[in-house]
């Protein structure tokens, strides 16, 4: 990696996402645990979401959005001198699922690594790509997010079987052709004292997997969903206030928000209290649930293939995850 003249705003230069064909309904959910098509709408906001076929690898997913904000973008990956991918669901423990892509996408002698940030791992990717691009130290970085949480949901509790999905998304980031637009602002934190609201209890050095951590299904994901629910408000809440502060915007500013899509009730609270009207607040989780470090670029792919994204729009990008790791990013698109 070799340092050049660092260029001005580092920008997204093209966006892609993917997801498994196969949908999973809420009446399919009330067929594998007691719950109720009612209470999921009621209480999340989600209708449906995406779940792996046998067979599916998170890198496979994360090749096929990545390939698509290459495409999008313009870009080779013999291009891209940075691959980070944000998971929560790698396809093994270690090496990284960032490297796995690379070899999927025929390249090689990038830096590449992974991104430990759960909800939050695209956009502390993005923050990272951010600042190698402004620095000079690369040109163009590829960030996936991706999560097959499908594989880590304990399929009979209710409480958490029915949050989840699996997806990825993908952006291609580097030098901004237009001095106005790119990222403006970041933010990033973590409160790690809240790391027991949401974690996998076993398969690392704590609890190493072993014939009673399956049995006791302990590869599954524990969550204490009031808990998360107010630190995700506030905490949501405070990383956009912070990098609107950072910048000097204000919230009336705001083209389109995105939020981590992991609560309809989350995401209006979080919009209220911002006050940014609802209209511009962008929400597809009635589709995918919460696909954690993918819901951010997926709703941003989305969003600009329905139109809904105008050059020259302010984003503003918001995600909260396990950890407790928050980050924001404000955007000239
Ligand atoms: N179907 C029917 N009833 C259910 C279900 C279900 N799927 N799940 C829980 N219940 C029941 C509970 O057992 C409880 O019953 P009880 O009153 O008889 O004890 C009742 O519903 C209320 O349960 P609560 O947990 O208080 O329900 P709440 O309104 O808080 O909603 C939820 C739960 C949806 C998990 C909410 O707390 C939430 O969304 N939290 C945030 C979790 C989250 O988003 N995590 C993702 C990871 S982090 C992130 O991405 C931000």
């Amino acid at each position: 990696m070799n340092m050049r003249e660092a260029p001005g705003l580092s920008a997204i230069l093209g966006v892609g996402s993917a997801v498994p064909d196969r949908v999973m309904t809420n009446a399919d959910l009330e067929k594998i645990v007691d719950t109720t098509d009612k209470w999921i709408i009621e209480r999340t906001g989600i209708k449906e979401r995406r779940i792996a076929e046998p067979g599916l690898v998170t890198s496979a997913l994360c090749e096929k959005a990545a390939t698509r904000a290459l495409d999008s973008a313009g870009i080779r990956p013999d291009e891209i001198e940075l691959i980070i991918v944000g998971t929560a669901t790698p396809d093994f423990i270690f090496p990284s699922t960032a490297s796995v892509l690379q070899e999927r996408l025929g390249v090689k002698g990038q830096m590449a690594f992974d991104v430990t940030a759960a909800c939050s791992g695209f956009l502390y990717g993005l923050i990272i790509a951010d600042q190698f691009i402004k620095s000079g130290h690369c040109r163009h970085a590829l960030v996936v997010g991706c999560e097959l949480l499908s594989k880590i949901v304990n399929w009979e509790d209710r409480s958490t079987c029915v949050l989840f999905g699996d997806g990825a998304g993908a952006a291609v980031i580097g030098p901004s052709p237009d001095p106005d637009r790119g990222i403006i602002a970041c933010t990033a934190n973590a409160d790690g004292s809240y790391w027991p609201m949401l974690h996998m209890p076993a398969g690392g050095t704590r609890m190493p997997t072993s014939a009673q951590t399956v049995e006791k299904n302990l590869h599954t994901i524990s969550m204490e969903g009031n808990e998360v629910f107010r630190v995700a408000v506030r905490s949501l809440l405070d990383a956009a206030t912070k990098v609107l502060k950072k910048a000097g915007y204000k919230a009336s500013d705001i083209d389109l928000f995105i939020p981590h899509q992991a609560n309809e009730r989350i995401i209006e609270a979080v919009g209220k209290r911002i006050g940014v009207p609802e209209e511009r607040v962008f929400k597809n989780l009635e589709r995918y649930g919460n696909t954690s470090a993918a819901s951010i670029p997926i709703a941003l792919d989305e969003a600009n293939r329905e139109g809904r994204i105008k050059k020259g729009d302010l984003l503003l990008l918001d995600a909260f995850g396990a950890g407790a790791t928050t980050a924001a990013v404000l955007l000239r698109w």
